[in-house]
């Protein structure tokens, strides 16, 4: 299976299954000497477990963190990290019932289409549980870039709808809006490795995502230049825009203006309520989806975003370092 890794110079690959033992990441390319404790990604990954609300998946995992290499009395050594969460809270029964049937909305079909051979076990690679790595590696690129910050809100929908739909063993889909703060004007290649590029590449890896915006985004189809065009300007001695209809990037450069993106959530796609499918001999089958699940993706998926949106920007400045 291809496709596993992330970034350039700091290169993050995640590996492990739902059900498996152990899920992790492995991390090549962090700089030597930056200070890094178990604690600091911990804190990460518990913005990110499930079980902490009633409007998320009831999973019960504690998602601790080990440090297995590259770090050496609280400091990177400059060797690849790796990173390993321990899976405890397995109920595989739960999923026998979609060993051969394809859910709607999920990978079942593509996998056996492209691989004929798929861990079923809690969606096994196509699981949430995968973006642990990502949270694990997104915390030590936090540390490669203490001045740039980075924050993620769900825009909508509110607690009531999703509660609703739960309630109605339904689900709903979510907004996020990620800025990001103090990004040097600089940052990003501008061919095939546009900063917005990047960013929509990494967000639209996360499961479940449908969109990714920049800026004014969609809305610039119904401007004008002359309402789209960011005028400039000097302020306390730096060049900045008066407004930011382009989200923080020009030519894939970033241009000193906030980096502002939003990411379209689908509703996720395991229900309960029954619905019309197939199993893989083409059969018809009804299927009503047991099991633990997230009735809003968007509601779990901050961290996420934010991490990744961490990799691509502490990438970008160990870039921008070797020119
Ligand atoms: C934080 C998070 C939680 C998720 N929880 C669920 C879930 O409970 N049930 C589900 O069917 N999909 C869930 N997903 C989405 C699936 O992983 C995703 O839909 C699936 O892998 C198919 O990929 P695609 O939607 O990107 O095409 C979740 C995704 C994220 C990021």
């Amino acid at each position: 299976m291809a496709g596993n890794s992330f970034g350039n110079l700091l290169k993050i690959t995640t590996w492990g299954e739902s059900h498996g033992p152990a899920i992790g990441a492995v991390i090549d390319g962090c700089p030597a000497g930056v200070k890094v404790t178990e604690k600091d990604i911990q804190k990460e990954l518990d913005r990110r477990r499930p079980g902490q609300s009633k409007l998320t998946s009831p999973r019960n995992e504690a998602d601790k963190v080990e440090i297995l290499s590259g770090v050496f009395e609280g400091r990177t050594t400059g060797s690849p990290i790796s990173l390993m969460v321990k899976n405890k809270d397995q109920k595989s029964k739960d999923y026998s019932k979609i060993k051969s049937v394809y859910r709607p909305g999920h990978a079942d079909f593509t996998y056996d289409a492209k691989y004929g051979i798929r861990d079923y076990r809690g969606g096994g690679r196509t699981s949430a549980r995968e973006t642990i790595g990502r949270v694990a590696a997104g915390a030590i690129a936090k540390k490669i870039i203490p001045a740039i910050k980075i924050n993620a809100k769900l825009l909508k929908p509110t607690a009531k709808l999703i509660d609703k739909a739960k309630k109605e063993n339904d689900s709903v889909g979510g907004l996020i809006e990620c800025t990001i703060k103090n990004v040097p004007p600089g940052l990003g290649s501008p061919v095939f490795d546009k900063l917005d590029a990047r960013l929509a590449h990494a967000m639209l890896s996360i499961p479940g995502t449908k969109g990714f915006e920049i800026g004014s985004g969609f809305k610039c189809v119904e401007m004008k230049g002359s309402e789209h065009n960011d005028e400039f300007q000097i302020k306390n001695g730096k060049v900045l825009t008066k407004t930011n209809h382009a989200g923080g990037t020009l030519g894939g450069i970033s241009n000193g203006m906030d980096i502002v993106f939003r990411v379209a959530f689908k509703p996720t796609s395991s229900i309960a309520l029954k619905q019309q499918t197939i199993n893989n001999k083409g059969k018809k089958e009804v299927i009503e989806i047991k099991g633990r699940h997230d009735p809003c993706i968007a509601l779990r998926a901050m961290p996420i975003v934010e991490s990744m949106a961490t990799l691509v920007l502490a990438d970008e400045l160990l870039i921008q370092k070797t020119i």
